[in-house]
């Protein structure tokens, strides 16, 4: 038995695909960290906006577009709350967190200048490093890289001396996609306000495991996909504080985002209007909000004590694998686990165990530079959410063994 208050038997119920199979063999999916998996309160949602109340919001006076309005509002208002945001317009709905990163890179095109510095850490997401590069291609300015140590934790040591007076923005991930290591946010964001920068937090990895509350850290901005949250895909927000979103410029024009429009000057609508230009995913707002009350229900502190426990057992029992090899061994981790054995290909490992119904994620996880620190092609990763089981780990482990004695 596991050490939770979590009812593992009732909560997997809750997800149909869960109880499919694939190549003959009930599915064990460990891939979470790529897209969670949706839960019959959330597709209930969707199913009732297309059945019931699909219409354009924001723009008509007849009464299903006022129902979608007001739902798709609510769940601005559930996003708020759940990441303690001070306004409800300081949450600006996005296609997910590469669409919130873009914007903010954008709106800094015509804020940075030539002698300006912008720091990005060595864990990031491709999502995370290639925007920046594009801002300082358009800007001249630069981009310094806080390294990485072994363990897959971030050098806090040199952190300290890249921060300068020039120093503009600092952009990190509260976790690291690629190995499960959850960086220091809070003192990272401190020391760069002591600089007068401004911070934004990749929050996509963390949002699933780790209730972030926004004003507590003090952080500028802060993304999220609602995917990897019981969501579905195509939706996600972006969390600015209000002065910055304010002075950041809009990033797209279009309907929706304007005050006034003539063929001489346009005038911008107020938050969170400015940055919503055109049509946007309602039902997958609304089921968002859905997803994050489904969330709640569970518990975050709940979830992240049984994750915590999946993680220890994974790791003991993988390690048993001769010649296995984890990357990321941070004390500081979520349920995410990346490793090779010997030289084995992780394509190689990917399809053996896909083949037993198991779905990990093999490559570079769009972290590249992290393969490059290690000198390895890519992983095999693993990641847990609160619907797995030991059980599942076990035939995950079991299957991976398999895989190497086939492979070696
Ligand atoms: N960023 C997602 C992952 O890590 C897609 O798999």
């Amino acid at each position: 038995m596991s050490n939770t208050n979590l009812d593992i038997t009732k909560i997997r119920k809750d997800f149909p695909i869960l109880s499919r199979k694939v190549n003959g063999k009930p599915l064990v999916y460990l891939d979470n960290a790529a897209t969670s998996q949706t839960p019959q309160q959330v597709i209930d949602i969707i199913v009732n906006y297309y059945s019931n109340y699909n219409a354009n919001i924001h723009r008509g006076v007849h009464t299903l577009s006022q129902e979608a309005t007001d739902k798709y509002e609510e769940a601005r208002q559930k996003i708020q709350t759940h990441f303690n945001a001070k306004k409800s317009h300081e949450i600006i709905f996005t296609s997910g967190t590469t669409h919130s990163i873009n914007m903010v890179a954008n709106g800094f095109t015509s804020l940075l200048q030539k002698e300006d510095e912008v720091i990005v850490s060595a864990l990031e997401h491709h999502s995370n490093i290639v925007p920046w590069q594009m801002l300082c291609e358009k800007t001249g300015a630069t981009l310094k890289v806080i390294p990485m140590t072994e363990a897959g934790e971030l050098d806090m040591e040199t952190y300290d001396k890249l921060l300068s007076a020039n120093t503009k923005l600092v952009f990190v991930n509260h976790i690291s996609n690629a190995l499960g290591t959850i960086n220091p946010i809070k003192s990272i964001i401190e020391k760069a306000h002591a600089v007068n920068a401004a911070v934004l937090i990749d929050g996509a990895q963390a949002s699933p495991h780790i209730k972030t509350n926004v004003q507590e850290l003090d952080v500028d901005f802060y993304t999220v996909s609602a995917h990897k949250m019981c969501g579905p895909t195509g939706v996600g927000i972006l969390y600015g504080k209000e002065k910055w979103l304010n002075k950041l410029p809009p990033y797209q024009g279009g309907g929706e985002m304007i005050a006034e429009v003539t063929f001489e000057k346009t005038t911008y609508a107020d938050l969170p209007h400015k940055f919503e230009a055109g049509t946007p995913n309602i039902c997958g707002g609304i089921a968002f909000g859905a997803a994050i009350d489904y969330m709640n229900s569970i518990g975050f502190e709940n979830i992240a004590a049984y994750e915590n426990d999946l993680l220890q057992y994974a790791t003991n029992k993988l390690l048993e694998i001769e010649g296995l090899k984890i990357y990321g061994t941070s004390t500081q981790k979520t349920s995410v686990i990346s490793f090779n054995i010997g030289n084995i290909h992780p394509y190689d490992i990917g399809t053996i165990v896909d083949k037993l119904g198991i779905a990990v994620r093999t490559g570079h996880h769009c972290a590249q530079p992290i393969m490059d620190y290690y000198n390895i092609p890519g992983t095999v990763r693993a990641s847990f959410a609160f619907y797995n089981t030991k059980e599942e780990i076990d035939i995950f482990v079991e299957a991976t063994k398999r895989a190497a004695q086939m492979l070696s």
